[in-house]
């Protein structure tokens, strides 16, 4: 079973959001596991310290690197399993990594919290630093959570059969198309006839222009990596053709 370990100083918040919904759904019918554990529980010393001024001076506290260390020990995870730091340093979480890492035995997460960790220990167990956006929150949790979230939905059996997900942004490289429901007229504003016309093929050629005008208007990173991928398919297409 996927199963993501996550050491936290406030094991208290998971699983939080993650225990409601489709992904509490799926906790509960035991498509995939969690367990929050408290890094405070590998401090030795008698005040249960965790964190330590920053060698060299400046504010704020540091975690310490055996600390975190022996909690990461105490986990005894086996050594497929990535180990993950989340981070604003990281590098930028994609689906296509959401991807890897559901379709694997399911990660480790260290959450940072104060102004950092010590990095001998980032280099010591070989964590890898990911980030979720380039913005800072007060520490990793929900960061986590993010992540756990993201790679949950694709766990086999969580969506049902929405799992294939092939329309949905990113996983063809384009953000999603609009969508609309009823009423026919909210506002003023109507449907878009083609989407009631019945005409599947229109439709389908459609929400791909939309996909694309939004994308190219929004995303201009995801548009150039798309046309490159087209570019790329439709060159390897005319040399089979020779
Ligand atoms: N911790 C604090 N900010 C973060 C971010 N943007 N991504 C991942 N972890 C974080």
């Amino acid at each position: 079973m996927w199963h993501a370990t996550v050491l936290t100083l406030f094991p208290e918040m998971f699983p939080g959001p993650l225990g409601i919904s489709l992904a509490g759904r799926a906790l509960a019918s035991g498509l995939w596991g969690l367990d929050a554990r408290d890094i405070r529980t590998a401090a030795t010393d008698r005040h249960r310290s965790v964190d330590d001024t920053p060698a060299g001076g400046g504010p704020g506290m540091v975690l310490r690197a055996d600390v975190l260390a022996a909690a990461i020990d105490a986990a005894d995870i086996s050594p497929d399993r990535p180990k993950l730091l989340m981070s604003p340093r990281g590098r930028p979480l994609t689906q296509s990594r959401v991807g890897e890492l559901a379709a694997g035995p399911g990660p480790l997460i260290v959450c940072g919290r104060f102004e950092g960790i010590d990095q001998r220990v980032i280099d010591a167990r070989e964590l890898e630093e990911v980030s979720i956006g380039d913005y800072v929150l007060s520490g990793g949790e929900i960061a986590a959570m993010a992540l756990i979230d993201a790679c949950v939905r694709l766990l086999p059996g969580v969506m049902g059969k929405l799992a294939s997900g092939t329309d949905e942004s990113f996983s063809n490289g384009l953000l999603e198309y609009p969508q609309y429901t009823r009423p026919q007229v909210f506002e003023g504003r109507t449907v878009p006839d083609v989407l009631v016309s019945g005409d599947h093929a229109k439709i389908d050629v459609w929400r791909q222009n939309e996909a694309e005008a939004l994308t190219r208007a929004r995303r201009p990173d995801l548009w150039a990596a798309y046309q490159n991928r087209i570019d790329l398919a439709r060159s390897r297409k005319s040399t089979t053709k020779g």
